[in-house]
């Protein structure tokens, strides 16, 4: 992952917890009601992909341990990570796409209430993505993959040559002649691995996807409520198709790109379409960007526009990453598929340890401080998720108590330790296992491996019954908090 120039090393902060009747009387431990969404605290599990779905996207027993092990500390909310709305492939990501998928996801519901004694709500992240494929090799690229055309022929100086003697000539080029016949995006296609964007409207798949969105995400929306969900959250961050709508770079010519009030119309069409079909307690939000970090990239002033629009349609909520872009992605390897967290986009999306000289922690909290300002005072009070390196009860109550933002986002922390609600609601806040933001998760993640933690992930290997990973050398949850520790 990209770090910043700086390299300055930072530790999880030093903190003072409270005791559990200041805990209790706490903002964040105080419940939050916004029109349907009622909540028992301000906590909130951000969306975190584990990669321990089936292959083919069913919740597997391994998906159900994984949530009832956050659910066991209680927060606010888990949002469940983000689920495929299509009926395709896309290996162990959990999908939502048909209703054969309903009764595994009713099935993690339940264990998520049981677990949580009905303390914690639970949504659901839909996500819609566009195909990406591997990079290529060289030689395999340009003798099978490459469509041959007369613009190449032309390049090459060879009008007459048929398609075999001018897939030979550029398998002989150098790479940076190679670069000069080829097209911009051939030369993308062969040294990144092929990528839909959503302005490629040649393709009718992509050109049609105005068409096709919002009825597929309200089929999935409607799954989730028949599974027991209590909401969904529009997945409109990051790399994927939604958010790619809303993004700057997009320059679709009709009508759904260009302009911010282009490039919101499908993320608004598609809440509409969400809300009318499911019921009217439902809770539907959005993750969002509060800027996307790349060249050219959205700005804070879009984010406010964006923010602004989806609470006056009805929004119950909005959380709020930055970043996480395929643009300023790393060159894969052969082989293997671009990953959009590789960048600096993805460096402010989960920023690590090794930071700069603002560090790792809380460099989400302006621009959503900003952008929850911007709608406030034109008078709406949807609430405002911010993540991002929060990890100690000072940071998120302070965050609360001078009014930035209404819920607080920990995704790693939950990870690094489950219990961390529990366990600073009942005043054993220093027996929390801080996350060092290493992102050895994230590194999992990004080789499609099942997510652990490293703070947990070889202890106590010898209790009985434990799973472990593939490899068998990781147990896949945090152990339980231990009765001798409170
Ligand atoms: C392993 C892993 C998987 C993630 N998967 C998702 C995801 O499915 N959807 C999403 O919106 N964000 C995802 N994120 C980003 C987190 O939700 C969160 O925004 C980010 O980690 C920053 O918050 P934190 O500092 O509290 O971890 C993921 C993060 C990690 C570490
Ligand atoms: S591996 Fe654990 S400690 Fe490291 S960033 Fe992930 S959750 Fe935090």
């Amino acid at each position: 992952m990209w770090k910043p120039p700086e390299r300055i090393r930072y530790k999880s902060l030093e903190s003072e917890w409270p005791n559990a009747s200041e805990a209790t009387s706490s903002l964040l431990f105080s419940p939050l009601k916004f029109q349907s969404m009622s909540l028992t605290s301000r906590t909130w599990v951000p969306a975190m992909v584990p990669w321990r779905s089936t292959e083919s996207g069913y919740v597997s027993e391994d998906v159900l341990d994984w949530y009832e092990r956050f659910a066991s500390g209680k927060p606010g909310v888990i949002v469940v990570e983000a689920t495929g709305i299509r009926d395709i492939p896309s290996g162990p990501l959990l999908r939502i796409g048909n209703n054969s998928y309903v009764d595994g996801l009713a099935n993690l519901v339940r264990r998520v209430r049981k677990a949580s004694q009905g303390k914690t709500k639970i949504f659901i992240q839909l996500i819609d993505f566009l195909t990406i494929r591997r990079r290529p090799q060289r030689n395999r690229y340009l003798l099978e993959f490459l469509e041959i055309n007369d613009h190449h022929r032309k390049n090459l100086s060879m009008p007459l040559a048929d398609c075999d003697e001018v897939r030979d000539k550029l398998t002989s080029l150098s790479d940076d002649d190679l670069s000069n016949v080829l097209s911009a995006k051939e030369w993308e296609n062969l040294t990144y691995g092929y990528r839909e964007r959503v302005s490629d409207t040649e393709l009718e798949e992509i050109a049609n996807l105005p068409k096709k969105l919002p009825a597929l995400f309200a089929s999935a929306a409607k799954r989730a409520e028949r599974a027991g969900f209590d909401g969904v959250e529009l997945h409109y961050a990051h790399a994927y198709t939604m958010a790619s709508f809303l993004s700057s770079t997009n320059m679709r010519q009709d009508g759904f790109g260009g302009d911010v009030r282009n490039r919101i119309k499908l993320p608004i069409q598609v809440y509409e379409a969400v809300r009318k079909n499911t019921k009217q307690n439902f809770v539907v939000g959005c993750r969002m960007l509060s800027e996307e970090i790349i060249k050219g990239g959205g700005s804070l002033s879009d984010a406010k526009f964006f923010a602004l629009e989806f609470a006056k349609s009805g929004m119950d909520f909005l959380s709020f990453s930055r970043g996480g872009k395929f643009d300023d992605a790393k060159q894969p390897r052969v082989g293997s598929a671009a990953y959009p967290y590789t960048g600096q986009s993805g460096y402010e999306c989960m920023p690590g340890y090794i930071s700069d000289k603002f560090g790792p922690f809380g460099r989400n909290l302006e621009p959503v401080r900003k952008i929850r300002n911007h709608i406030n005072l034109e008078g709406y009070h949807t609430p405002c998720i911010v993540a991002g390196g929060i990890h100690t009860f000072q940071q998120a109550e302070s965050i609360l108590q001078s009014d930035q933002a209404d819920i607080i986002g920990f995704a790693r922390q939950a990870l690094a330790d489950p219990d961390w609600f529990e366990k600073v609601r009942a005043g054993f806040g220093s027996s929390v296992n801080l996350c060092r933001y290493s992102n050895y998760c994230e590194g999992l993640d990004q080789k499609h491996k099942q997510v652990t933690c490293e703070l947990w992930d070889r202890e106590k290997m010898d209790e009985p019954n434990i799973k472990k990973s593939k490899d068998g050398k990781r147990r896949l949850i945090a152990p339980a908090w231990a009765a001798t520790d409170r």
